[in-house]
């Protein structure tokens, strides 16, 4: 790992005062540590002078005994860290970590120890807990933890529901006040949904104050511990954490010593700030995998959006709407076809759903068993498949659809990676729609946070790299295990199906879920047919590869919609997946993005998204991260002049300019519009 400039250094305070302040690297934010009459461990933050963070108390409860009071300080000490480090892939080629850590040691009056620690950076602070190994607590089953958030006014949120077993909901912009799940209880548009609490939300959640503070509440390294979910007083406008119970109500069984996930709150004077803010990778532990040469960012294709069209079908009896045999996706033919088309528009990646048996009853209650993970179709023979894609330079992402069946998955686990190490399959999109099985936890539970994880790192072991559908939210880890490529964990391109998103989804995603870490949005469809609708312009579906970050992009639509818009598919084919730079030059959260990325290597290629909502917006976009004296030559995919997101979705112009350094692009983005522009240095 490259270590630019390390500077650390600690001050150890000999005695330690009941209160302590800790100040970001450049002062805008000021965290006060004190504990109160009681002896509860509590804080409060101030930003840019004003109070964001009122006293908020933190504590955690066991089965057999409370650590929430009766404390005394034994200890404190400020460390410094400002170093960059090189992550494996990402939206910039070097990330600095620049913070200031107060860590305070706790006891209380039955000798019970526990460590808190506070990083506070110039783009927000978090906090966790660490219980060491004591005499008097060993194994523990965590029954409740209760770091509060409590906020100084009724801020505007954008929230999801605190659900337990899905984050496929849409995203409400609200006040505090208004924060109830009710409309969501019977979503019957998701395959699994348990909400517990009508106030709770999942993280990452977004705020705006009225004097215009960014604020967005997540959680960073969530390993061996049970999802966080918040949930809000919406009276008083404050807020607690909340974690993902099993069935049987305790939250987290586990073993002294332990950290508790780190609990972050972003902040920034702007909308911009907040896709800037890399604490959650900052806050994780550096990489773990020692040869990285195999994980490749990339563009994928699939036997995919055909079969989500009703074209093809997982299984090879699967029907269509009206009872009639449709034909199966993953034959050896149709993969071999792909195979050809990926290899003649050179798009690495290619995606086969539905090759081994058990789709049949894939979805309903009866799922217990019904997959097996290694046996292919008769139709389809995976050696065959495999060492084509091989010799046309095509990299096969084998698919596992679990269906919730993770007891049985488990078994198989270890026979799948090994069989598509062997082939040459480097990469698993995974799938976890359903209910679970066992009935024990649920998708956001600890031991599914587990399970998620072990993916990732018998992955690391077989040189496979893991996109998680119906996953556990990301919080970092991709850090330490850079084969976690993507994931879903949102509305993705999907439930453009029947009906469509709302024009505003895709610029509220990245400063929600987006916060948290790569999302396989899955970008690229042009056609709508009535049945696929998607509320926006081509121009604005190009976009996206900008607009929502991922290091594996996918071109979703199917191969014959490409041939309808023949320049579109050539932005897409070309656009890059990795980034040595990512600026983001306008933003406001449900409303517009514009962001220009510099392609990673030595191409020379900057690309630039920008979207709208539903309203029309001109955009002047000043080119100054340009080199100096030198020319480019821009090409912008942008919106016709009739163009709009529901009557006229296909209109698009594609214009080239030279440019350079001082120029400026004035952009008309229609209403759902957008603009994809690559600029190419000449050179
Ligand atoms: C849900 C995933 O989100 C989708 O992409 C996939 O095709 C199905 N599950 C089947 O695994
Ligand atoms: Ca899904």
């Amino acid at each position: 790992m490259n270590k630019i400039i390390i500077s650390a250094f600690a001050i150890l305070l000999s005695t330690a005062s009941n209160a302590q302040e800790v100040f970001s690297p450049s002062s805008n934010i000021k965290l006060d540590f004190s504990l109160s009459e009681k002896g509860e461990p509590q804080y409060n933050v101030l930003f840019n002078k004003s109070e964001v963070i009122k006293t908020s108390t933190l504590g955690l409860e066991f089965t057999e005994l409370n650590l929430t009071s009766n404390f005394k300080i034994s200890n404190t000490k400020v460390t410094k860290v400002n170093k960059n480090w090189v992550p494996i892939w990402g939206q910039e080629s070097t990330i600095n970590d620049n913070h200031n850590q107060l860590k305070v040691e706790l006891v209380d009056n039955n000798d019970h120890k526990i460590i808190l620690y506070f990083k506070v950076f110039d783009e927000g602070f978090a906090f966790r807990d660490h219980i060491p190994k004591q005499k008097n607590l060993d194994k523990v089953i965590i029954t409740d933890e209760n770091s509060q958030f409590n906020f100084t006014a009724n801020h505007k949120v954008w929230w999801i529901p605190g659900d337990w077993d899905s984050y496929e909901h849409n995203y409400t912009e609200s006040k505090i006040s208004d924060i109830d799940n009710t409309p969501h209880l019977n979503n019957a548009g998701i395959a699994m949904s348990m909400i517990p609490d009508l106030h709770s939300v999942n993280t990452p959640v977004t705020m705006k104050t009225d004097d215009d503070v960014y604020i967005a509440i997540h959680e960073a390294a969530l390993v061996d511990y049970a999802g966080m979910t918040v949930s809000f007083d919406t009276n008083n406008y404050e807020s607690v954490s909340k974690l993902v119970a099993y069935h049987d109500g305790a939250k987290v069984k586990t073993q002294t010593p332990f950290n508790t996930p780190w609990r972050v709150v972003m902040l920034s004077d702007d909308a911009k700030g907040l896709l800037e803010n890399r604490m959650v990778l900052n806050l994780n532990e550096p990489n773990k995998i020692e040869d990285t040469s195999w994980i490749e960012p990339m563009l994928y294709s699939g036997i995919w959006w055909e079969i989500h069209s009703g074209l093809s079908g997982f299984g090879m009896e699967s029907k269509d709407g009206e009872g009639n045999i449709i034909p199966h996706g993953a034959t050896t033919e149709n993969a071999k076809r792909y195979i050809d088309w990926n290899a003649e528009h050179g798009i690495r990646g290619l995606l086969i759903e539905g090759w081994n048996v058990g789709w049949e009853k894939w979805i309903g209650d009866d799922r217990d068993g019904i997959f097996d993970w290694v046996t292919p179709y008769p139709d389809y023979d995976l050696e065959e498949v495999a060492a084509y894609a091989k010799s046309k330079g095509v990299l096969l992402i084998g698919h596992q659809e679990t269906s919730g069946d993770v007891r049985n998955y488990e078994k198989q686990m270890h026979k799948v990676y090994q069989l598509f190490e062997d082939n040459n399959i480097h990469a698993i999109k995974s799938g976890y729609v359903g209910t679970l099985y066992p009935k024990n936890t649920y998708h956001h539970g600890q031991v599914m946070v587990n399970h998620y994880l072990s993916t990732a790192i018998l992955g690391a072991k077989h040189k496979i790299m893991i996109d998680i559908h119906e996953p556990i939210k990301p919080t970092g880890l991709s850090r330490t295990y850079p084969n976690l490529m993507s994931a879903e964990g949102f509305k993705g391109q999907e439930f453009n199906k029947g009906g469509g998103q709302p024009a505003n989804h895709t610029t509220i995603l990245p400063f929600t879920r987006g916060l948290a870490g790569p999302m396989d949005y899955t970008p690229g469809v042009l056609v709508n047919d009535g049945w696929v609708a998607t509320n926006n312009t081509i121009a604005n579906e190009l976009a996206l590869y900008m607009i929502i970050y991922s290091p594996i992009q996918m071109v979703a639509d199917i191969p014959d919609n490409y041939k309808k818009h023949p320049e579109a598919f050539e932005f897409i084919k070309n656009v890059a997946v990795d980034w040595e730079v990512t600026k983001i030059l306008d933003a406001e959260i449900a409303e517009y993005i514009v962001i220009a990325r510099k392609e990673k290597g030595n191409k020379e290629r900057w690309f630039i998204g920008a979207v709208t909502d539903e309203n029309k917006r001109d955009f002047e976009i000043k080119l100054d991260f340009l080199e100096k004296g030198e020319t480019y030559e821009a090409t912008i995919y942008k919106d016709g002049k009739d163009a709009h997101y529901k009557k006229n979705q296909t209109s698009i112009e594609i214009e080239k300019k030279v440019v350079s350094k001082n120029d400026t692009l004035n952009l008309k983005l229609a209403q759902g519009g957008g603009s994809a522009i690559v600029i190419e240095k000449i050179k």
